[in-house]
């Protein structure tokens, strides 16, 4: 065994061994930085000894697992020929390059015609990146139903944590412990999903924000994905990461390649929350990520949802720019015979009836009262009842030979083919050249049900490929054009579509309450600029509940700020509270949005704590929410880690939008006295915030003197 490459940046190691015959590269340890080291005897220790009662061997997990070497986990490869032939393809090393920050590895099996590319990046942000290609060098096909990476987690990550959902309920956090044996997430819905998150973590056993050792993994595809949680029967573990391919799916013809989604890594030595701070820095240091100020905009489908009326919408373009809203955008309904979810989708041209004079009647308005102009579009869709769908029926993504099932009355179009995407993009293209558009809401709202390409055979794949190549396609048109990604709510966030959107639109749940925890579990890999988050009404309409403006401004402040909300109904003072509501955002995006983001542990499940703290550890800005009632009339303290520890805080109560706490006294002598602590006091002892009623927020603005 040796050493291939030692990937490091003095917090990290990655380890990747391979075997003294050349076989395919493994990784013996992802984790805390090793130092330097000798290579060999680190070899020698990471070589486990063959025990009686098995194989003569003692092969590793590959990082693309192959059968053919003794892995009896799942393959990182299943493929075939025709005839069945070259199901278990085993590779040998022909040529590496590698520092210690890269390593790339090109790989063939002579045998079973195949080559293949392996490529560990450790980025500057601490999070490893792996992408892997597979070629067929042989003269007949390759059937390909599966890559995969293999990635082996350490024997004291005992516990596992899975995020997933349903629509209005997305990223719910499950904790599970991860016994020996095998947890398989797989999201066969076509789209990244609201069900399964495409990520995984395991830690050591009970840990938790601030605590114990965890791993992290993600993998940037807006497809089926599976993630596969293995501890084998022989004392490994590992995350095997990559697309879920269906049958046949993939033919690979003598010569060509199958490239699979970047898989990326996150370690945390101290807890969940380093590994979430290094997956927002990695996020953060991609070309293109959005560097302005993120502006405020008011969306109005909640606002009145199909009713549009030129008269209505001016008036609420006023009433949004008088509380600062510096974007306004139109959702559902503005197009051709677009009056309910029965018709129109498809046919993206403006609606005649209800916009006799166009859309320019409201640009000009909304453009002259100094906002930017957005609209909502659902290219991937198609009603039954549009003139697309009447003009070609055979578009559609579905096997022509059974009936097609309907969600909200619409059909999947099939983006595998050209002329779909041209098509499309001939409509896109012609809306944003035509009018002063700065913003699209791309929505996608249903599931895509055995997803049947033109050629018969299983098409989410090329699916996938056609909806980003349409993206990339209108971005590089219309490079100024921010685009947000919403699959009725959060169905499709995953940073493969995050690689060509600025935003996504987090739950169609606007519930502050629900928020919480949906936000929360967002931020495990996502950091808060791009997360849309809206003060909707009073009474959420998904769940019936009403909050106070308080509690809907504190949920919605950490994002992307946004109101969707009919401010034709506030009173003055309401859109007084509200005008103060969105001056605070204004004032705190900055840190928001470019500090690191701190989740915090708090023993009374029924309180939320989180904020964020600015790189420079100059300020920072916390929320403590109690979710519902606590087991006793006192609630332990707020600690608030990420400081700067010998530094002198300065704490302030963020009073704004009609804040209601519960009965307190401490309350009023904070105000009246100021707090100073210093950044370990903070972290350590914390403070008792006032007593919080349920479903009350206190946020928190720490400033360093
Ligand atoms: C689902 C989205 O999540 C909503 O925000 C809204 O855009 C509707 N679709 C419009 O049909």
């Amino acid at each position: 065994m040796n050493v291939h490459a030692h990937l490091t940046d003095g917090a990290i190691s990655v380890v990747v061994l391979g075997d003294a015959a050349g076989g395919a590269p493994w990784i013996g340890h992802w984790g805390s930085a090793l130092g330097s080291l000798d290579e060999s005897d680190l070899a020698l220790a990471l070589e486990r000894p063959v025990p009686g009662g098995g194989l003569d061997v003692d092969p590793p997990p590959g990082l693309v697992a192959e059968a053919g070497q003794a892995w009896f986990g799942s393959p990182g490869i299943v493929g075939r020929r025709a005839k069945g032939t070259d199901f278990a393809p085993r590779f040998k090393v022909d040529g590496l390059i590698a520092d210690e920050r890269e390593a790339t590895w090109q790989l063939s099996d002579e045998q079973a015609g195949l080559s293949l590319e392996l490529r560990l990046v450790l980025t500057a942000s601490g999070v490893v990146t792996i992408d892997s290609k597979l070629s067929n060098a042989g003269c007949e096909p390759y059937w390909l139903d599966g890559l995969q990476v293999t990635v082996p987690v350490p024997g004291q990550a005992l516990e596992l944590l899975t995020v997933g959902g349903r629509w209005t309920n997305e990223f719910r956090q499950t904790r599970s412990p991860w016994i020996d044996n095998c947890m398989t997430i797989e999201n066969r819905r076509g789209k990244t999903s609201h069900e399964r998150a495409g990520m995984a973590f395991a830690g050591t056993p009970g840990f938790r924000e601030q605590s114990g050792e965890v791993w992290g993994c993600h993998v940037g595809w807006s497809g089926n994905f599976r993630i596969v949680c293995d501890a084998v029967s022989d004392a490994r573990r590992s995350f095997q990461v990559g697309e879920l391919l269906g049958s046949g799916e993939i033919a690979l013809q003598s010569g060509q390649s199958y490239t699979m989604p970047t898989v990326y890594l996150s370690y945390g030595a101290t807890g969940l929350n380093e590994v979430s701070q290094r997956f927002h820095a990695y996020v953060r240091g991609r070309v293109g990520h959005p560097r302005t100020p993120r502006k405020v905009l008011l969306n109005t489908w909640e606002a009145i949802y199909f009713d549009h009326r030129l008269d209505r919408l001016t008036a609420l373009a006023d009433r949004a720019a008088a509380v600062g809203v510096e974007r306004f955008v139109v959702d559902d309904g503005w197009f051709h015979l677009r009056r309910n979810e029965t018709a129109g989708l498809g046919d993206w041209w403006v609606d005649s009836t209800v916009w006799p004079d166009g859309l320019n009647p409201l640009i000009e308005q909304v453009r002259g009262l100094g906002m930017e102009f957005g609209i909502w579009v659902e290219p991937e869709m198609v009603n039954p009842d549009s003139d697309l769908y009447r003009a070609h029926p055979e578009w559609t993504i579905d096997d022509p030979r059974y009936p097609a099932l309907l969600g909200r009355n619409q059909l999947v179009l099939d983006l595998g083919r050209a002329e779909v995407r041209e098509h499309l993009y001939g409509h896109l293209d012609a809306l944003l050249c035509d009018y002063d558009i700065s913003y699209v809401k791309w929505d996608m709202n249903r599931d895509l049900i055995a997803a049947t390409g033109a050629d018969g055979r299983p098409g989410v794949h090329a699916q996938t490929l056609g909806v980003y190549e349409l993206f990339d396609r209108l971005r590089a048109a219309h490079p100024t054009v921010e685009f947000e990604s919403c699959a009725s709510g959060g169905g499709r966030i995953d940073l493969g579509i995050l690689a060509r959107t600025d935003r996504v639109w987090t739950s169609d749940s606007i519930d502050a309450l629900d928020r919480q925890s949906i936000q929360r579990g967002y931020s495990l890999v996502f950091p808060p600029e791009l997360m849309g988050s809206h003060i909707g009404a009073p009474t959420a309409h998904t769940t019936g509940r009403t909050h106070t403006l308080g509690l809907r401004a504190a949920s919605a402040l950490f994002g992307h700020l946004g109101i969707e909300w009919n401010l034709l109904t506030a009173d003055e003072t309401v859109m007084a509270q509200v005008t103060e509501i969105v001056s605070t955002h204004k004032r705190f995006r900055g840190l928001l949005h470019s500090g690191r983001v701190v989740r915090v542990d708090h023993p009374d499940p029924n309180m939320n704590v989180h904020g964020v703290v600015a790189s420079d550890g100059g300020e920072a800005l916390f929320s403590a929410v109690r979710t519902g009632v606590g087991p006793s009339l006192h609630s332990s303290a707020l600690r608030f880690p990420g400081l700067d520890p010998g530094r002198i805080y300065d704490v302030h109560i963020l009073a704004f939008g009609g804040q209601q706490w519960g009965p307190h006294r401490s309350l009023q002598a904070w105000l009246d006295l100021g707090l100073a602590l210093t950044g370990r006091q903070l972290a350590v002892v914390g403070l008792h915030a006032p007593v919080l009623n349920p479903e009350t927020a206190l946020l928190l603005h720490l400033s360093r003197r």
